[in-house]
């Protein structure tokens, strides 16, 4: 399993903020949503285009591209015109520092 990636202190990361971190050489979009942080695969399944600066509602992040929204919690594609899930990564804090880990 891969060791868990430092995304940044809790103190950097206010609500509503997006920051990217690489995981296992991926691109991860951390976000802030309602206190809690999600991390979810910086890449719309749709087509190839990033997450990361969508507009984030209702606890849904939208793609700029052609305007698909994903669940934060889950990754489950909740508008067309994508239909699958993104990848879903594990958040935590610890000692106001938040890490992003592989499920
Ligand atoms: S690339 Fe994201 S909705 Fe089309």
């Amino acid at each position: 399993m891969s060791d868990a990636v430092r995304v940044g202190e809790v103190a950097g990361l206010p609500e509503g903020s997006q920051t990217e971190v690489q995981v296992d050489g991926r691109s991860v979009v951390v976000v802030c949503f309602e206190g809690q942080y999600y991390a979810l695969r910086n890449n719309c399944s749709h087509k190839d285009f990033p997450l990361l600066g969508g507009e984030v509602s209702r606890g849904r992040i939208t793609c700029e591209k052609h305007g698909a929204q994903f669940e934060l919690s889950s990754g489950k594609a909740r508008t067309l015109p994508a239909v699958k899930p993104v990848q879903m990564y594990t958040t935590r804090v610890e000692d106001g520092v938040v890490y992003v880990q592989p499920l």
